[in-house]
């Protein structure tokens, strides 16, 4: 695909060579985002950070991201600090908005919601999560966590068995990745979750079409027992009609090290786009696991200011002119 000013919606519109370019990048900003070096490749450029649904990784790491190539950002955060709360339309919004900014992320409740922002839209905006559509940023990042967990193993993505564990229905962040799994070789997916948050036929026929070979089941320890990969969701309370109905799906499903020890292999790897849900009654990852060399999830959201660093580089066609702008860091850096 063309990245220079694309609106960056759906992992549909990835190619495999897409992926493969954008991971490429991303590898390219480490020493940036460990704060090595700082550039000011894009000193100048405003980020509109567009968030109309609780945040804390995907609004704070695609702002840091942006401040980290050398750009600034300006935030919008829920519902009632924007006019929208006062009747303003998507597309006023969006043709306003877009007269500020060079890019703009957005996250809004309603499924197709960034789409049609997106189209009224002067400049390129990324998707941060549209209602239980889609979060194609967090399955970049998962995928580039995969891959590199895997690498450290000696495994690539092609012959990944993963095992996808909650709320299944509602969770926008296992939509996106299984999309981009398809571009894979040999991958065996499982899927564990209540049979009413079972994952949408729709995602299920991409997959096979695809030639994934998935199994659905409703039993933890079986679906964790072969696996390299066991990626935990949260039960996404807020698209349920209320608390109570949320509450019969939470805890069904939980990972703790004990579990961990007697089903799955020694090496398999942790996953959760988190927020992980830690109430006691929920409690999907036990702290218990939290020195546990192979739960990934920390790393997994230090990637996401990786990927989404090159995000922006491409969009704004800057990835080969970033160490250009750069020097070393001049502050003491703990890390
Ligand atoms: N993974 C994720 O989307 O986290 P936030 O809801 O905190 O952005």
């Amino acid at each position: 695909m063309e990245f220079t000013g694309a609106h960056i919606l759906s992992i549909k519109q990835f190619e495999r060579a897409d992926i493969e370019r954008i991971f490429q990048v991303a590898d390219s900003m480490e020493p940036y985002a460990l704060r090595r070096r700082v550039t000011r490749v894009l000193e100048g450029a405003i980020l509109g950070n567009m968030f109309f649904e609780p945040s804390t990784r995907t609004r704070v790491s695609f702002g840091s991201a942006f401040n980290l190539l050398g750009g600034e950002v300006r935030e919008t955060t829920g519902f009632q600090s924007s006019a929208i709360a006062k009747g303003e339309s998507l597309y006023d919004t969006a043709r306003v908005l877009s007269g500020y900014s060079d890019v703009i992320c957005m996250r809004h409740p309603e499924s197709g919601s960034v789409a049609e922002f997106a189209e009224a839209s002067r400049v390129p905006v990324i998707n941060g999560g549209d209602g239980a559509n889609e979060h194609p940023s967090q399955a970049l990042l998962d995928l580039y966590t995969i891959r590199k967990e895997l690498a450290d193993r000696g495994r690539s993505i092609d012959g990944l068995r993963i095992a996808m564990i909650g709320d299944l229905k509602h969770g926008r962040t296992v939509h996106s990745l299984c999309k981009l799994l398809c571009l894979y070789q040999n991958v065996h997916v499982t899927l564990v979750s209540p049979v009413e948050l079972a994952m949408p036929e729709a995602v299920l026929e991409s997959m096979r079409e695809a030639g994934i070979d998935v199994v659905i089941s409703q039993d933890l320890a079986n679906g964790i027992g072969a696996v390299d990969i066991a990626y935990a969701t949260r039960i996404q309370e807020e698209r349920f009609a209320s608390k109570e109905e949320a509450n019969q799906y939470r805890g069904q499903f939980r990972l703790n090290q004990a579990i961990y020890t007697q089903y799955c292999e020694p090496n398999t790897v942790i996953m959760h786009p988190l927020p992980r849900d830690s109430r006691e009654d929920a409690n999907e990852l036990d702290n218990d696991l939290n020195l546990n060399p192979n739960l990934a999830i920390f790393r997994q959201a230090d990637n996401g200011v990786l990927v989404r660093m090159a995000l922006f580089a491409l969009i704004l066609n800057v990835a080969d002119q970033v160490d250009k702008y750069s020097r070393e860091v001049t502050w003491y850096n703990g890390r």
